[in-house]
Parts: C-alpha cells; sequence; structure tokens
C-alpha cells in the first residue's frame, strides 16, 4: 500500500536550499498576482529516487525535459508567467536550441595584437538573434522563475510550495505536469546510510509513492487547471489508464503520449471527450514542434474555463 502524503513529508526532509526557494516563489507569485497575470505553473524532466542516505547510487529515468522546457516558451508566449520546476542539468527554455556542442560550433575565436574576440558565426545569426530576443525579453520582465529539483523528496517538497504560492490564483493558474515522477522510492528508514557495498547483490525493495496529484487537485490549487500527463509503453493501456486518472482525480485534462512516438503525438482525453495531437512527417521536418499545439489547445481551454466560471458569477 501506498503511504499518504503526509506520512511522506513527516518522514522526507526538505532539500537544504527549500527555504530559499519558498521565499523565491512566494515573491514571485506575489509579484504576478498583484499584476493580475495568469500563471503556469510548469514541471519537466526525471526525478531521481536515492539507493543510500549518502547518495553514490540511484534509481533514475529517460526525461530529458523537452516536453517541459518547450512547452514553457510557448506558455510565455501566450502571456503566462512560469515557473519552470525542472531537473537540475535537464533542458531548460531558450538555451535547449544550443545544447552540447551546438553552442561552440556557432561562435568564431579571433586572437589580434593581445586581444581575444568572440563573434557568432554569420550564418547563426539568424538562428540565434531572434531565441536571444525571446530570452532577453522574457527576462527582463521577470516572467520565468527556474526552480531544480534532483530527487524524488526534492520535487515533491516544491511541488507543495509551489502549490501553496499559486493558491491565491485561484482559476488563474494552470498547473501542467509534465515532469516524469517516480511511483517508486525507499522509504528515509529503510535505506543504507552508507554506498551499497558490492560482496553480495543488494536486497532493494521499492516502495510506492503516493500519487500527489489528488492533494494537488483536491486540497491544494483546488480552482486550478491540472493537466496531467499519462506516459506508457503498451498502446493498449494508453486511454484506460487516463481515463482512470481523470476519475481518480476529477481534474481537467491529461495529455497521454506514448514513450517512443511522444514527440508527434499525444491524446488529449477529458470527462467529455478525446483526441489526438498528430505531426506530419513534413512538419516534423520543418522544426515545427508538437508543444505549439498541445500549449496552445490547453491554453483555449484554461480561458474557456475561466469565462464559464466569470459568466457563472455574473448570473
Ligand atoms: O521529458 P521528455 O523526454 O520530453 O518526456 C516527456 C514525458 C514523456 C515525461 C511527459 O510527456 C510525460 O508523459 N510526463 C508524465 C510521465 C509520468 O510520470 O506518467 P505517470 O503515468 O507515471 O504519472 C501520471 C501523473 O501522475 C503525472 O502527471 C505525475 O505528475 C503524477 N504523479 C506521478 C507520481 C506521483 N508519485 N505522484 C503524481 O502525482
Amino acid at each position: 500500500m501506498a503511504t499518504n502524503w503526509e506520512e511522506f513529508y513527516a518522514t522526507n526532509l526538505p532539500p537544504t536550499d527549500f527555504e530559499d526557494n519558498r521565499i523565491i516563489l512566494k515573491e514571485f507569485c506575489d509579484r504576478h498576482y498583484k499584476l493580475g497575470n495568469k500563471i503556469a505553473l510548469i514541471t519537466s524532466g526525471g526525478t531521481t529516487v536515492p539507493l543510500e542516505h549518502n547518495t553514490v547510487r540511484f534509481v533514475d529515468n529517460f526525461s530529458a525535459g523537452t516536453r517541459g522546457s518547450a512547452s514553457a516558451e510557448y506558455f510565455l508566449e501566450h502571456g503566462y508567467s512560469v515557473i519552470f520546476m525542472h531537473r537540475l542539468k535537464s533542458l531548460e527554455p531558450f538555451t535547449r536550441h544550443f545544447n552540447g556542442q551546438k553552442f561552440m560550433d556557432m561562435l568564431d575565436l579571433q586572437e589580434k595584437n593581445g586581444h581575444t574576440t568572440i563573434t557568432v558565426k554569420p550564418d547563426s545569426v539568424d538562428v540565434l538573434a531572434p531565441v536571444l530576443a525571446r530570452y532577453k525579453q522574457t527576462i527582463e520582465n521577470g516572467m520565468i522563475l527556474y526552480i531544480s529539483f534532483t530527487s524524488l523528496a526534492d520535487y515533491l517538497w516544491l511541488l507543495r510550495a509551489s502549490c501553496e504560492c499559486l493558491a491565491c490564483f485561484g482559476r488563474n493558474a494552470i498547473l501542467y505536469l509534465a515532469a516524469a515522477v517516480s511511483d517508486f522510492y525507499i522509504p528515509p528508514n529503510e535505506m543504507a546510510t552508507h554506498k551499497l557495498q558490492s560482496e553480495q547483490p543488494p536486497n532493494i525493495s521499492l516502495k510506492l509513492v503516493p500519487k500527489m496529484l489528488s492533494s494537488v487537485v483536491n486540497i491544494w490549487v483546488p480552482q486550478a487547471y491540472v493537466v496531467s500527463f499519462k506516459l506508457e509503453t503498451d498502446e493498449n493501456l494508453l486511454i484506460s489508464k487516463a481515463r482512470q486518472a481523470l476519475v481518480k482525480y476529477k481534474h481537467k485534462l491529461v495529455i497521454a503520449n506514448m514513450l517512443q512516438t511522444r514527440k508527434q503525438r499525444v491524446i488529449f482525453v477529458t470527462p467529455e471527450e478525446s483526441f489526438e495531437i498528430n505531426l506530419t512527417r513534413e512538419q516534423i521536418h520543418h522544426g515545427v514542434e508538437i508543444e505549439d499545439s498541445i500549449v496552445a489547445n490547453v491554453v483555449e481551454r484554461h480561458s474557456e474555463m475561466i469565462q464559464s466560471t466569470n459568466s457563472h458569477k455574473k448570473k
């Protein structure tokens, strides 16, 4: 049986920089609340599950943060303030376009009379300039807050703290839970203190992590528009699992995707309907990103929810 979420917080310590992050989150949310902005909390990347308190080894997952980092840029384009809660060293908005060697290959280095000059290669200016312009504008306007996590416990502490700060936004908040959060962990009282020794194969018993979606939707931010993701590797389970999640947690939308095709196909599952977004080969070839359509769709649904609430209030 999964332990409940209160027990999880009672037995798993917060990350060491938790209080600092809580203050930063609160300041960001207060400022954007006063400005009357809509806000999106985007979670992105995978969580680790430590095998030792003095962690040398951990269980991890595949998520690179592509979905979350791309989506963050599109939410910004739609005018949302964004809390980008991501796995440390996973992809981030803007820099994701020039990951790894790509960035170095865009630059030229000249040494003349003891002076060093670095310039962007002429054929890279058109690629770098629009992204840099959007990045600068976002930062100057203070529209994004980057918060990072590594382990499952870090993630869950930050998720709850973010929700506490977002509650005042009511229906103006979106939670877009794209992170691949571990479903299994070792409770602290069952975890080895020191590095596991290799004389014998370890006997590791993982326990179920309580599903936080339930607290998010029903307790922490009951008015927010909550979007969860459902990842499967067996197509036969995908839609039924997404529907089960909607029934169980009673939120607005599950975006279902298969591991292998997640960059070109997703299925929106709501209590009323389900439909697919597919990218064609040509679109992929031209650099179209599926997150563009996903976010446009989510934003439209969120606006409809806000409008319908406003019209109910007027009646
Ligand atoms: O990062 P990329 O490489 O681009 O990959 C993107 C993605 C495939 C990770 C993303 O599109 C995605 O599907 N994310 C959710 C993956 C996942 O954790 O699915 P799940 O079926 O295990 O969980 C479903 C939902 O429950 C998630 O929204 C999660 O936030 C939530 N959850 C999970 C575990 C937990 N203990 N509590 C939760 O509330």
